[in-house]
């Protein structure tokens, strides 16, 4: 079985095509941004948030070690993702990841939160394209993480089923919160 990490970039590259844009709603230290920037590959783009200063600078120094010029890095949270959206975007943007929770190794307060999340979630499902997915990796083990677990599981249960289909993945045998992930495609 598919560890976390492995399905939610099976669940990317089974619907992304080269040259699309795509988005890292959380880069961090850049590991899911540059597996999209692979991905979308050289006619393509990623665009990667987060609000942290280190986050965009590892993800800066991973893309550059591997030569990746395909990506911009916005500092700024997901929430106002619209605004680095052009219109010729609506109905093209070919995927998204969230991986919500801290930046390991960082400081543990500075977190996702259920909020922001989902507005963000509802602009890109906006300019998803048909059969595009959103991939949220949940973890929730930290200060405010059920919180933001139970705002997000509530919103996405309640999408139509005439528009997007809406997955669980999880392994329910391990102990202390273990992530699961949560995958929105746009019919
Ligand atoms: C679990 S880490 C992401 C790990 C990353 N995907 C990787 O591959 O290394 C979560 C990140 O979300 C960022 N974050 C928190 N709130 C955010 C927001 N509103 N918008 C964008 N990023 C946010 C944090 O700063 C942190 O770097």
């Amino acid at each position: 079985m598919k560890t976390i990490i492995n399905y939610s970039h099976h669940l990317l590259e089974e619907i992304i095509q080269p040259g699309e844009t795509v988005i890292d709603a959380t880069c961090g230290n850049g590991n899911d941004t540059l597996f999209l920037s692979k991905l979308v590959g050289e006619f393509g783009e990623v665009i990667a948030l987060d609000i942290q200063e280190q986050a965009i600078d590892n993800t800066d120094q991973l893309l550059m070690d591997h030569n990746c010029t395909n990506v911009s890095l916005v500092l700024d949270s997901h929430a106002n993702i619209e605004n680095y959206l052009i219109k010729e975007l609506e109905g093209n943007i070919g995927g998204a990841i969230f991986n919500l929770g801290y930046l390991p190794k960082s400081d543990k307060t500075i977190v996702t939160e259920g909020e922001s999340t989902v507005k963000a979630i509802n602009t890109i499902l906006q300019y998803l394209k048909k059969g595009g997915r959103i991939i949220l990796v949940i973890y929730y083990g930290h200060e405010g993480g059920e919180e933001e677990k139970h705002i997000i599981l509530k919103h996405v249960m309640s999408l139509d089923q005439k528009n997007y289909s809406v997955l669980r993945y999880g392994f329910i045998n391990q102990k202390n919160n273990p992530p699961f992930i949560i995958a929105i495609q746009k019919k």
